[in-house]
């Protein structure tokens, strides 16, 4: 199987935890090719959700084409799932997210979410995250003092991400270089440095339960109740 199919089996098999959810539930949207195949695998499957709660304009569109409505976080009571891929994921369940530049409104559903349901392909695996460039989504006018306080912070590299604009009219830093000790606290001190929105770190809030397909079959993982609680 390619990275594709990879990707396609791991949102096939997402639909599986919506079985548990009471008829017409709410659901949370990620962004993402891997979300885009879970997108068209609940359009075709007949599972009856209420609606969904999108983190992105693409998902909204494709939610959209599909007929499935799309509710406002505002008009969400209670939000059970949140089904989402990820950069990478080490074996805490954290995450970098954010490669797609949706990461802010990724936060923020997941956030509201119960439970973070985490799909991807056996590749995003990592013993420790950073190797992918870790998105921070800035306010444009602080976009160089921030890349200068990124550098002196973390002493990685902070790449513009020239012509990227994400959906709340903001810019991109990816920060390259790292190789991240403690997920939780430097996600943390990212978001002192004053003009930044948010950075791709999942780990306050990392996944609960990880779907990860590899070549013989789609690993599920739930993550261990202490570091969850710890949250
Ligand atoms: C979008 O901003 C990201 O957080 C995605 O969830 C992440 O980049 C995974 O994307 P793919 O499913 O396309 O690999």
């Amino acid at each position: 199987m390619n990275q594709d199919e990879l990707k396609k089996a791991a949102a096939r098999a997402a639909l599986a935890e919506l079985a548990a959810l009471p008829p017409h539930s709410l659901i949370g949207i990620g962004t993402g090719s891997t979300v885009d195949h879970f997108i068209d695998a609940l359009a075709g499957s007949g599972t009856r959700i209420r609606g969904a709660v999108s983190s992105s304009e693409a998902s909204s569109e494709r939610l959209a084409a599909h007929g499935i409505p799309l509710v406002r976080l505002d008009d969400a009571e209670t939000l059970p799932l949140y089904i989402d891929g990820a950069d990478e994921i080490d074996h805490g369940f954290n995450m970098i997210k954010g490669g797609g530049g949706a990461l802010t409104r990724e936060k923020i559903i997941a956030a509201a979410a119960q439970r973070f349901i985490c799909i991807c392909d056996a590749s995003k695996r990592v013993a420790t995250l950073g190797r992918f460039p870790l998105p921070v989504e800035v306010i444009p006018m602080a976009r160089v003092q921030v890349a200068r306080e990124i550098v002196r912070l973390t002493g990685g590299e902070a790449r513009w991400r020239e012509g990227f604009i994400t959906d709340n009219g903001n810019c991109i830093l990816d920060i390259h270089g790292l190789a991240i000790a403690d997920p939780r606290a430097l996600e943390s001190d990212l978001n002192q440095i004053a003009g930044v929105v948010s950075n791709g770190l999942f780990a306050r809030r990392g996944a609960d339960v990880l779907l990860l397909a590899a070549a013989e079959r789609v690993w599920r993982g739930e993550r261990q109740s202490s570091a969850a609680s710890s949250r």
